[in-house]
C-alpha cells in the first residue's frame, strides 16, 4: 500500500493529508500563516510562508511511517493570486491574494472599455477584481520597476509546486482563473496578453491537473525527508480540487465550498458560460468545465465574529441556543461583504453591515444572522444560476463551515435542497491526492478514482415551513445592498 499527499494552500493555513491508494487518510496536519493588509481591502502573503508550512507540514504528516512508500504530491490552491518571480526565480513582491480588491479601476477598465463581451469572447469570463489580470495590470502601472522585472508569473500553487520540481506549470483549472486562459480551447489567449502587457514565455506551462509535471528535486526530498521517485502533479484551484475530493465530477453535479471563500460548483461535461457572465466558467481538473459563483466571504464571516468581536473559539456554544424553531424568524441580516463582494455583484466598496437590530436582540440572533447572510449571498449566486437554465437539485457541502450541523441546516432551507456531506470534508486536499494517484498511474481516469473513493455519510433535507419562512426573509435580504450601494461608495 502507497501514500499520496494532498495538500491544500488555503488563505489562513496550509493542510495536508496522507491519503493511502485506496482512498483512505491516513494522517492530516494543518500550519498556518498569516495574512497581511497593508492597505483597506489590500490581502497578501509572502510565498516563502507557504513553501514552509508545506516542508514542516510534510515533515509532521510522514513522522511515524515508512517514507519510502510516499509516492506523490498533488496541490490544490487558493485561485487567482498573482506570485511573480524574476529572472533568477526569486519572488519580486509579496503574492496579491484572490480577496484583494485594489483593482477596481483595471476591472473596470477591462468591463467597460476592453467590455464584457470582448472579454467573455476571449476567454468566457468577465473581469472581477480579485483575477489576476487586472492585477498584473496594476503592477503595471503602479511598480513599474516590479513589473519590468517579472520573467515569471504564477499562481500560489504553482510557486509550491516550482520549488518541488523546478518546472514552471499551471493547470487548467487554475489558469481559468487569470483572465488570460481561452477556457473553451484551453490556450492563452494572445490578445488578453497584450492588453496586459506581457508575453506567453512569462507564463507557466499548461497541464491538465491530473498529469506529472516533475519529479521532487533531490535536494528538496531531504529538505522534506522524503526518498525515491516522488511524482508531483500539477494540481488545481482549490474549487476545482474540492469538486474532486468531493465527488462533483458527473456532469450537473453541484458541490458548494464554505472556507474563506464560498463557492457553489457545477460541474460539467462541455463548456459553459452563462449568457451575462456574472458567475464564472472554467476548466475542471478532470479535463471537463463547470461554472461557479464565488463570494469572498464565508466561514471568514463566522470566525471573524466569534474570534475577533466576541473573543471566543467556540463556534459550537455560539450556535448551540439556535434551534430549528429560530430559523427563518430573526429580524437580524448580514452583509458578508467584509472584503467587498465578488459574484454577482462585483463590488469591491461593499463592506459588512449588521442590520436590524433592538434592545431585545440577542448576541445568537446576531451569530444567527452571519451565518444566515453567508447562506443568502450563496443564494444570490443560485438564482442566476437557475435564470440561466441551469438546474441544481442538491449539492454536497465541504469547507470549515461544512462542520457546523446549524450551517447545514441554514444552507439546505435556505438553498431548499438536500445538502449531503461527503465522506470526506477536506475536500481540496483529497482532490489533490487524488490527482497524484492518478498523475502517477495508480489509476488511470479522475472521474473513475474519485468515485470509487467519495461516498456520502449523511443528508440534510430542507423542511418545506422553514423553507418557506426563509423565502421570505431572502426577499427582504435581497433589498439590503441595493440601498446601500451608493452609501458604500461615499464611507470608503
Ligand atoms: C474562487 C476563489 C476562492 C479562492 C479561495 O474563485 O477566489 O474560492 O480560491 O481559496
Amino acid at each position: 500500500m502507497n501514500y499520496y499527499i494532498g495538500a491544500d494552500l488555503g488563505t489562513s493555513a496550509l493542510k495536508l493529508l496522507l491519503v493511502d491508494t485506496d482512498g483512505n487518510i491516513v494522517n492530516s496536519v494543518s500550519k498556518t500563516y498569516d495574512v497581511s493588509f497593508p492597505n483597506p481591502a489590500w490581502s497578501e502573503q509572502n510565498p516563502e510562508d507557504w513553501w514552509t508550512a508545506l516542508v514542516d507540514g510534510v515533515k509532521d504528516l510522514t513522522e511515524n511511517i515508512d517514507v519510502s512508500l510516499v509516492r506523490g504530491i498533488g496541490v490544490g490552491g487558493q485561485m487567482h493570486g498573482l506570485v511573480i518571480l524574476d529572472e533568477n526565480d526569486n519572488v519580486i513582491r509579496p503574492a496579491i491574494l484572490w480577496n484583494d480588491g485594489r483593482t477596481f479601476k483595471e476591472t473596470e477598465y477591462l468591463n467597460e472599455v476592453i467590455g464584457k463581451e470582448k472579454l467573455a469572447e476571449l476567454t468566457g469570463n468577465i473581469a472581477f477584481a480579485g483575477f489576476t489580470a487586472p492585477k498584473i495590470m496594476w503592477v503595471r502601472d503602479n511598480e513599474p520597476e516590479n513589473f519590468s522585472k517579472i520573467s515569471k508569473i504564477m499562481l500560489p500553487k504553482d510557486y509550491l509546486n516550482y520549488r518541488l520540481t523546478g518546472v514552471h506549470s499551471i493547470d487548467y483549472s487554475d489558469a481559468s482563473g487569470m483572465l488570460l486562459l481561452d477556457v473553451k480551447n484551453k490556450k492563452w489567449s494572445k490578445e488578453m496578453l497584450g492588453i496586459c502587457g506581457i508575453n506567453e514565455c512569462q507564463l507557466p506551462k499548461l497541464f491538465e491537473s491530473y498529469h506529472k509535471t516533475g519529479n521532487v528535486l533531490p535536494e528538496i526530498l531531504k529538505e522534506l525527508g522524503l526518498t525515491g521517485d516522488i511524482t508531483v502533479v500539477a494540481g488545481a484551484g482549490d474549487n476545482a480540487a474540492a469538486a474532486i475530493g468531493t465527488g462533483t465530477v458527473v456532469d450537473g453535479k453541484c458541490n458548494i465550498s464554505l472556507g474563506t471563500s464560498g463557492t457553489f460548483f457545477v460541474s460539467s461535461k462541455d463548456y459553459a458560460a452563462l449568457s451575462n457572465n456574472a458567475i464564472h466558467s472554467f476548466c475542471h481538473a478532470n479535463g471537463d468545465y463547470h461554472i461557479m459563483g464565488c463570494i469572498l466571504s464565508a466561514a471568514s464571516c463566522n470566525k471573524w465574529l466569534c474570534e475577533d468581536i466576541l473573543k471566543t473559539d467556540d463556534f459550537a456554544a455560539e450556535q448551540s441556543d439556535i434551534t430549528d424553531e429560530n430559523l427563518g424568524k430573526n429580524d437580524v441580516y448580514f452583509l458578508p461583504y467584509l472584503m467587498g463582494e465578488r459574484s454577482p455583484i462585483n463590488d469591491t466598496d461593499a463592506r459588512g453591515v449588521l442590520i436590524g437590530m433592538r434592545l431585545d436582540t440577542k448576541r445568537s440572533d446576531i451569530v444567527q444572522a452571519v451565518l444566515e447572510g453567508v447562506a443568502f449571498a450563496v443564494r444570490d449566486n443560485f438564482e442566476i444560476a437557475k435564470e440561466a437554465g441551469v438546474n441544481i437539485s442538491r449539492s454536497t457541502l465541504c469547507g470549515g463551515g461544512a462542520k457546523s450541523p446549524l450551517w447545514r441546516k441554514i444552507m439546505a432551507n435556505v438553498l431548499n435542497i438536500p445538502i449531503d456531506i461527503p465522506s470526506a470534508e477536506e475536500g481540496p486536499g483529497f482532490g489533490g491526492a487524488v490527482l497524484a494517484m492518478v498523475g502517477d498511474g495508480v489509476y488511470d481516469d479522475v472521474t473513475k478514482c474519485t468515485n470509487k473513493f467519495v461516498s456520502i455519510k449523511g443528508t440534510v433535507e430542507p423542511t418545506p415551513e422553514i423553507v418557506e419562512r426563509y423565502n421570505d426573509r431572502y426577499e427582504k435580504f435581497k433589498q439590503i445592498y441595493p440601498s446601500l450601494k451608493d452609501v458604500f461608495k461615499s464611507i470608503k
